[in-house]
């Protein structure tokens, strides 16, 4: 049996790195990763980048530290809890728009040169920033194959007009976000090669079905991320592991692979991989959520593990995965929510 490490390790060239049971981390700049690797390496890629670009900059996370002007701002209280801070897009300007775009052309393009061909990347994004996002990643080279939409409420839009709430109180400037898109690209598969013949050679290709046998389904009801997961790892962009779980779980066709996430933060991708057993490796920059996910995803995938946390009613389960598929997205549905 071909262990993980075999597998992974490989990929984690001379940075830092922890090893889990079937995934790694390393402290690394992702561009300069991606382009150290050898090309045609990973299968997927899944990943929830900083598409304000300037977000996680020093002096950015200094200003939200301290809740004060940035690009971070405060969501309306509206139910008596305190909420995170979460980025105004809204603040970036032209430069900041154009050095987002050339941002994602570059990481595009080594991106496609990481993947396999017709290895999927499913990127996290906002109603705002997806038109801008998705035109540079084509622009980089990735195919364009549409979006998943996670159904969330964001406390994104809804505003009556600025300083003029009384005089327009039937008006929001935007709607009221209630989804989230990541958009679903492809590395572009070899002239004249079909999926069938690109799964057979490369693993690659298609989108792996639900357990039951029915299509991934690119609408997908969620929840915010859950205190309890929020407990175990307090980084601003944290994504739910029931989410986390079915798009990893989509993302290689056979199950079969390396799954990536470049801008890992405290690891949600690479513990959602690790749940079901699949083979990831994360990259962070920042030393702090490099350590923070340390920690968080043994924590995170071992949740809805717990013999307690078993769904009452069965389930054909064709595989351990599906099982595990199966519990987590019937278990994690309770507890208090806050960021998205
Ligand atoms: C939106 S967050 C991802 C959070 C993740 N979804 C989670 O659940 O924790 C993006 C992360 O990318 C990291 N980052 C930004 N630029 C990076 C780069 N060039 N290479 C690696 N990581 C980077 C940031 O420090 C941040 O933690």
């Amino acid at each position: 049996m071909t262990h993980h490490t075999d597998i992974t390790k490989p990929l984690a060239l001379d940075y830092t790195t922890n090893v889990f049971t079937h995934g790694q981390i390393i402290h690394a700049d992702c561009f300069e990763w991606l382009s150290r690797l050898p090309e045609n390496t990973l299968h997927a890629i899944v990943t929830d980048p900083p598409y304000g670009v300037r977000e996680y900059d020093d002096h950015e996370l200094e200003k939200r530290g301290k809740g004060k002007g940035g690009i971070w701002r405060l969501p309306p209280t509206f139910d008596g809890s305190i909420r995170a801070p979460l980025p105004r897009f809204t603040a970036l300007d032209a430069k900041d728009r154009k050095r987002l775009s050339l941002f994602f052309t570059e990481w595009s393009r080594l991106a496609v040169r990481a993947l396999k061909p017709g290895g999927h990347a499913v990127i996290a994004t906002n109603a705002f920033m997806a038109a801008l996002l998705y035109e540079a990643l084509v622009q980089g080279g990735l195919e364009f194959r549409g979006q998943l939409i996670r159904q969330v409420r964001t406390l994104r839009g809804g505003d009556r007009p600025k300083n003029a709430e009384d005089e327009f109180p039937d008006v929001s400037s935007l709607p009221r976000g209630c989804y989230e898109p990541w958009g679903l690209f492809r590395k572009p598969l070899p002239p004249k090669m079909t999926v069938a013949e690109c799964l057979r050679q490369f693993h690659t290709g298609g989108l792996r079905r639900l357990p039951s046998g029915n299509p991934f389904e690119d609408i997908i009801p969620s929840e915010r991320t859950q205190r309890l997961e929020r407990d175990i790892a307090n980084h601003p962009s944290l994504k739910p592991q029931s989410f986390m779980r079915q798009i990893v779980y989509a993302a290689l066709p056979l199950g079969k692979g390396v799954i990536a996430d470049p801008f890992m933060g405290s690891g949600s991708t690479i513990a959602a991989a690790e749940a079901i057993g699949l083979h990831a490796i994360g990259a962070e920059r920042c030393l702090d959520y490099f350590s923070m996910a340390s920690d968080a995803i043994p924590e995170l995938a071992m949740l809805g593990k717990k013999k307690t946390d078993r769904p009452r009613q069965s389930v054909r389960a064709t595989t351990p995965c599906a099982t595990e598929l199966f519990i987590e997205r019937n278990r994690l549905d309770v507890g208090t929510v806050n960021p998205v």
